[in-house]
């Protein structure tokens, strides 16, 4: 082993992180939500339960092995998205906050290995873990009106 460019390489690999951090960029949360989080739930939501339309009910569980990657995907991007939201700068300095994007991580998880199984009930269910997700963290980081009839659970 020649030393000269092992050392170069050293140098180079403590380096690349201090010069590259200032440029990192980086989602506001309101875009996270926008662009990761809302359409991969959108699109997760949609491979499970059912649809009644004029022409009768519409089962939307994925028929191919295409379609159940794809909901695999998603529910990855669900996993990811938590684990976003948990990042040093993303949303506020609050055990709570780490919480609720925790529990959207782990409700991502649920839904990868509910899709990886091709089991369409738990993943009925996985959706509504990540249902459950959202609602708890909106409930407590959206504000609402004063006089909204909505009360804080
Ligand atoms: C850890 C907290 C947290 C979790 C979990 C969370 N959200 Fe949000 N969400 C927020 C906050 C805070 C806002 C308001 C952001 C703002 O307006 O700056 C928001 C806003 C949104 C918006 C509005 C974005 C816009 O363009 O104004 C959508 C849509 C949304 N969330 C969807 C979801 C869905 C769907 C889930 C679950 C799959 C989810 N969120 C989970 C915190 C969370």
């Amino acid at each position: 082993m020649r030393p000269a460019p092992l050392l170069a390489a050293l140098v180079l690999a403590a380096a690349w992180p201090a010069a590259s951090q200032p440029m990192a960029p980086m989602l506001t949360v309101k875009e996270v939500m926008k662009h990761v989080v809302n359409p991969a739930a959108e699109t997760f939501w949609k491979g499970s339960g059912s649809v009644t339309t004029e022409d009768g009910v519409e089962e939307r569980a994925p028929t191919t092995d295409a379609a159940w990657d794809a909901l695999v995907n998603a529910a990855a991007v669900v996993l990811e998205g938590g684990v976003i939201l948990k990042a040093p700068g993303q949303g506020p300095p609050d055990p709570e906050w780490q919480r609720f994007s925790q529990q959207l991580a782990d409700a991502g998880a649920l839904g990868m290995a509910a899709a990886r199984a091709k089991d369409e009930d738990k993943v009925f269910e996985a959706g509504g873990e990540v249902y459950n997700a959202c609602y708890a963290c909106h409930a407590k980081y959206i504000p609402r009106p004063a006089n909204s009839l909505w009360k804080q659970p």
